[in-house]
């Protein structure tokens, strides 16, 4: 991919250019939970998206994307936003970098990618992250730490792109290693990396197609439900909520809110029993949390879809040892923990019965547990 971009480049702007890549992420558990101040489980894959980027020395950014054949062109001032959806990721990253003291200049750039869209592999966060990680680079001397470049990208969401999101997808993108998980705490951003090699088992995700789109969409809402119940707790955010607590204000929620609260509270702690369940190689106790995870996403959460449902089913009646509804939700993948010996007839059975039910198969995504943000070298 990477010659194929900078050639693009220099036929479009004339010149050579460096290139920078960033990475989608799975979730293994912890969904919902990052506005929270809870935990994640995330890694990031090897999806990527790429951009080639030389510096212009004008105070415009160019931009062509490749993979949608389109053009963008804007300045660095606040005044300048690009009307297109797809630019403002960059020009927020630009502007949040120059928020933060940080240098932008002009620069040209050509972009592409192979994280599948609105599959809620976070694509979009994966483009943020590129693009912090090469100014970092480029104009500032690598010399603003890496949570900073996530909280770029997070802001350039919440500001730019109208998603009120958690920190989990910019984190995944930007600290991603080879072969491992990490678990996040969202609060403190304390983070630990743990090896993930599930000998005799395949992680495999089912994309059912339905096109998930967290702009303007119910996510900010799930994440009002939560604020309000944290703030008739009294406590910052539900992190510091129990089950107790809950039923002690049932009475006061609404049954919405309650089961939204219900949800995090029970998520919370299956992270944390999935991480301890990993250490002792307990892959029966991490499939059991990710269908209870499902089944919350589903019944209290509400993020789920029929077509997302059904594929989850289907894991169930072929043995798959743990199975759920990844990422924001609305539609997108399942993620699926399976046994080796079980996985060809997983597969073949998902295909035929999804196509049959909904008219289409559904997409199996294999994926590797991967770097994230880098500059890619020679
Ligand atoms: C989206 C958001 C994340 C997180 C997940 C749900 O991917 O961008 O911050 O909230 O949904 O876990």
């Amino acid at each position: 991919m990477k010659e194929h971009i900078q050639e693009q480049f220099k036929n479009r702007f004339g010149t050579d250019s460096v290139v920078y890549a960033s990475a989608g992420r799975i979730n293994l558990i912890g969904e919902h939970t990052d506005y929270n101040g809870g935990f994640v489980f995330p890694g990031a894959i090897d999806k990527y998206i790429m951009a080639a980027i030389n510096i212009n020395g004008t105070d415009k950014v160019r931009v062509y994307s490749m993979d949608m054949d389109a053009y963008s062109e804007f300045g660095l001032n606040e005044e300048d936003a690009p009307q297109e959806q797809w630019a403002r990721y960059i020009f927020g990253v630009c502007r949040e970098t120059i928020k933060r003291g940080g240098v932008v200049k002009g620069f040209d750039t050509v972009f592409a990618g192979n994280v599948p869209l609105g599959a809620g592999l976070s694509s979009s966060a994966a483009l943020e992250s590129c693009f912090a990680f090469a100014l970092n680079d480029m104009f500032n001397d690598n010399k603003i730490d890496k949570f900073e470049l996530a909280k770029i990208g997070q802001s350039t969401e919440h500001n730019y792109c109208g998603v009120n999101c958690g920190i989990m997808d910019q984190f995944a993108s930007v600290f991603g290693k080879k072969d491992c998980l990490m678990r996040l705490d969202c609060r403190s951003l304390e983070h630990e990396y743990f090896p993930f090699h599930p000998e005799g088992y395949k992680l495999v995700l089912l994309n059912s197609k339905v096109k998930h789109e967290l702009v303007d969409s119910p996510y900010n809402k799930r994440r009002e439900s939560c604020e309000r119940v944290a703030a008739k707790l009294g406590v910052e955010t539900l992190r510091d909520a129990t089950y107790t607590m809950l039923a002690d204000i049932r009475d006061q929620l609404n049954d919405e809110d309650y089961r939204r609260a219900r949800f995090v509270i029970g998520e919370k702690q299956r992270v944390l029993d999935v991480c301890d369940a990993l250490e002792r190689g307990d892959y029966e106790t991490v499939g059991r949390c990710m269908f209870e995870t499902h089944d919350g996403l589903s019944r209290d959460y509400e993020v789920s879809c029929e077509e997302l449902d059904y594929l989850n089913d289907v894991a169930r009646e072929c043995g798959v040892t743990g199975s759920r509804i990844m990422g924001g939700g609305f539609g997108g993948c399942t993620i699926n923990l399976v046994k080796e010996d079980r996985y060809d007839n997983f597969i073949a059975t998902a295909k035929e019965k999804f196509n049959k039910k909904y008219g289409h198969e559904p997409e199996v995504i294999n994926v590797i547990i991967s770097d994230g943000a880098h500059k890619v070298e020679d």
